[in-house]
Formats: C-alpha cells, sequence, structure tokens
C-alpha cells in the first residue's frame, strides 16, 4: 500500500524530495524487516547505516521504555542525567574531551563547522574562516553542509552557497600542496565516502593532511555519521588511521534508530564555543540520550566490535568471490560492515533484483552497490545474502 493521496490534488501529500521504492516497511526485528504484506526481507541497508544494532535492539528497547514512564523532553537549560553520561562515554572511547548534542548528522556537522569559525576567529584571526573539504564528499542536506558537500548534484538548484568552503580531489597527495591558504582554518572529510560511492582514504594521504593540519594549526574534523558507531570495524573509523582528530561529528547509529546527533571536540576545539553560541531544544533531550546511552553501552559490554571486523572480512571474501565469478563487477571495496560493488553497469539493477529476492540492498552513487548490514548480523545472514547475490550476477543481469 502506498501514501494516501491529497483530497484537494489529488497528489501524494509528501513532498517529492524521495523517489520510494514501492515497499511500506512495518516491522523490524534483528536484521530483518516486515512488510504490510506479511513478507520478510534480510535487510542490509540498515535504515542507511543506522540501526547498527539491528532493528528493536532489545537493551535500547527496555532502556527508552523505562524513560518513556518517567521524562520525554527537558530543555538543555537544565542537567541531563543521561546525556552527561553518554557524553561521559563517547569522551571515554574517542579522544574528544567534550561534546554537543543535536538531532541529526547534517546538524552535528553545522556544530563542526560552527565550531571550526569560531575556534578560528579566537584563535587563528579573524580572516582564518575557510574550510577545505573533497570532491565526492556527502555532509548533509542544510545550506551549510550541502555547501561543504563536494557535489554539484547536491548543491544544484540552492545558490548562493554558504561562502567558505575549498574542494580537494579525495586521496590526492599532490594536491594536498594546495590545501592551506592564508583564510584556512580546518579540513572536514569522510574516511570511507559513504553517499559518494564507498571510496576509502588511503592511509598515506590521512597521514599526510593530518600532518600538514597539524603544522598549520588547522582542524582536523572527520565525519564519522556513516563510519561511525562501530560500522567500520572499530567504534570510529580514524581509529584504524593513526590519527587524533580534533572534532568528530556523529548521528546515524548512535540512536540506534532513535534521532540524535552529536560532535565530539578536544579541548582546543571545544574552546570555540560557550554560552549562547549554539544550542539545540531537541538536542540530546532525555528520549535521545537514553537511545544513545543504551547504544554505547552495548558497544561497552558486549564483542560488538569483533564482530563487525570479522564478518565485514567476511562479506568482503564473499563478494570479491562473487566479482572473479562475474565480467559485471569492476571492484569491491569498503571497511568492516561498509561494503561497496563497484559495478561495470547501473548499481540500482542489482538494488532491484536484490529486492525482487527479499534483500535490501542500496546504491551508493550510480555504479555502486553498498551492503550496510546490522553488526549484529551472522554467518548465516550474509551466506544468504550472498547467495541471492550470486544468482543474481548468474542470471539476471544481461543487458
Ligand atoms: C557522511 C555523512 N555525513 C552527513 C550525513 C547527513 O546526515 P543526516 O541525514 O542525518 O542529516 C550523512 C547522511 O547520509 C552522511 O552519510
Amino acid at each position: 500500500m502506498l501514501a494516501s493521496s491529497s483530497p484537494s490534488t489529488g497528489m501524494s501529500p509528501l513532498m517529492p524530495t524521495y523517489s520510494r521504492f514501492p515497499l511500506t516497511i512495518v516491522k523490524g526485528k534483528g536484521s530483518y524487516v516486515w512488510d504490510d504484506q506479511g513478507t520478510q526481507y534480510l535487510d542490509y541497508t540498515s535504515g542507511i547505516a543506522t540501526c547498527n544494532l539491528g532493528h528493536v535492539p532489545e537493551p535500547v528497547k527496555l532502556k527508552l521504555e523505562e524513560q518513556l514512564e518517567t521524562l520525554w523532553h527537558c530543555s538543555n537549560l537544565y542537567h541531563i542525567p543521561n546525556q552527561e553520561k553518554l557524553a561521559s562515554l563517547l569522551v571515554e572511547h574517542s579522544c574528544g574531551d567534550q561534546v554537543f548534542f543535536c538531532n541529526s548528522g547534517a546538524e552535528a556537522n553545522e556544530a563542526a563547522i560552527k565550531l571550526a569559525r569560531s575556534y578560528a576567529q579566537k584563535e587563528l584571526g579573524k580572516e582564518r574562516f575557510e574550510i577545505v573539504t573533497f570532491k565526492q564528499s556527502f555532509h548533509g542536506r542544510t545550506l551549510a553542509t550541502l555547501s561543504a558537500t563536494g557535489q554539484e548534484k547536491i548543491q544544484q538548484g540552492f545558490s548562493p552557497l554558504v561562502p567558505g568552503f575549498r574542494y580537494l580531489p579525495f586521496n590526492d597527495l599532490e594536491a594536498l600542496e594546495s590545501l592551506v591558504s592564508e583564510h584556512t582554518c580546518a579540513v572536514l572529510l569522510e574516511l570511507v565516502q559513504g553517499e559518494g560511492g564507498v571510496i576509502p582514504a588511503e592511509p598515506e594521504w590521512v597521514k599526510q593532511l593530518a600532518q600538514l593540519c597539524e603544522e598549520h594549526g588547522l582542524l582536523l574534523m572527520i565525519d564519522e555519521i556513516q563510519t561511525g558507531m562501530g560500522r567500520t570495524g572499530t567504534l570510529f573509523a580514524y581509529q584504524q588511521f593513526g590519527i587524533e582528530p580534533d572534532v568528530i561529528s556523529l548521528a546515524k547509529g548512535l540512536g540506534s534508530g532513535f534521532p540524535i546527533g552529536a560532535i565530539v571536540a578536544n579541548q582546543k576545539a571545544a574552546k570555540g564555543f560557550q554560552p549562547g553560541s549554539h544550542g539545540s531544544t531537541f538536542g540530546g533531550n532525555p528520549l535521545a540520550a537514553t537511545a544513545g546511552l543504551a547504544t554505547m553501552e552495548q558497544f561497552v559490554a558486549t564483542n560488538l566490535l569483533d564482530n563487525a571486523k570479522e564478518l565485514g572480512a567476511y562479506l568482503q571474501a564473499k563478494l570479491v568471490k562473487i566479482k572473479n565469478l562475474s565480467n559485471q563487477i569492476e571492484e569491491v571495496r569498503g571497511f568492516g560492515l561498509l561494503q561497496g560493488i563497484v559495478m561495470k553497469q547501473k548499481a540500482s539493477k542489482v538494488v532491484e533484483a536484490a529486492r525482487k529476492q527479499n534483500l535490501l540492498l542500496l546504491t551508493a552513487g550510480p555504479d555502486v552497490v553498498r551492503i550496510l548490514p546490522p553488526l549484529t548480523t551472522t554467518i548465516a545472514e550474509i551466506d544468504q545474502c550472498s547467495q541471492i547475490l550470486e544468482t543474481i550476477f548468474k542470471y539476471s543481469l544481461e543487458d
């Protein structure tokens, strides 16, 4: 059943910002979802890297139920115990010192952008406002974050863009020579470009980039919105690159599906904000903070990260095997449970064929199939996914 139409216009009452699949999902548990006809699907999209603990994870559900009985909302003008506990856990398990909470990834990057500008104006001088980002990046849909995004298709129709961003080619060592201008104050990047096509950063390039940031006093800001919360096999992707960013932005998996975003900054960068610089009515409210805290507690108390690492390697090996059997695949790439199949033709064909076999996948750009299992997935589920993919590549993709 699809969305009803508006009585006055006969059109969908929803603005056409999404081209939706003809599927209405009404229930989820673990790695599976069910549609309104009762059909079961293996959900290897995880709500776009969000339901990292699977659908309706019991420990988060129980804590949310408790919180629903006591207090839903409370302004940030008062102390919120679970928010402070969540901040402490994020600080304890990252290289950051202080946290600001908001509601989404775009808002987290907005906060990072404001923090960088404000830090620079105070510490480096008024002429230092420019933030360098990278081609094919994706940082969000608000005006500042789409201006930070290095993809014209995201920016088209929304000019004038927010000034103060400069885009360099990703993974290009030579281009780092032009990283620093007299105006540069910060660098913002993903360590695996998710929406841009599951493109991992080269470790040597990241090392040199971090070194340049250090030498020139630039803030190094890592967008961990898709790569964070265990997605790449460590709690945050930066932990695999031997760097210590000044700021990381988080959202998606942080609340296991309950909307919450955050930035975690070290003491140096956090100086950019003081009372009144930034805020959010809902950011880290009791319900959101409880979802975040219960999620983080699972990372601390269980072997989720080992599972993500081991099963990520298992999934990648399966995909490489399929690649070796097919002439339709250019490359398999990714980290942990963020994997991409680079196709020689349109990736949407595979996503479509998979849905018909009750497997949900995503694209990342026109030619990459993106696979995002929950971190709680199993070998048996990965086998189920790879068997479906094998059949698709064997029989369904002839032009
Ligand atoms: C790397 C990255 N940054 C930012 C965002 C924006 O997050 P949100 O959709 O929660 O605003 C996304 C969303 O896909 C993302 O993948």
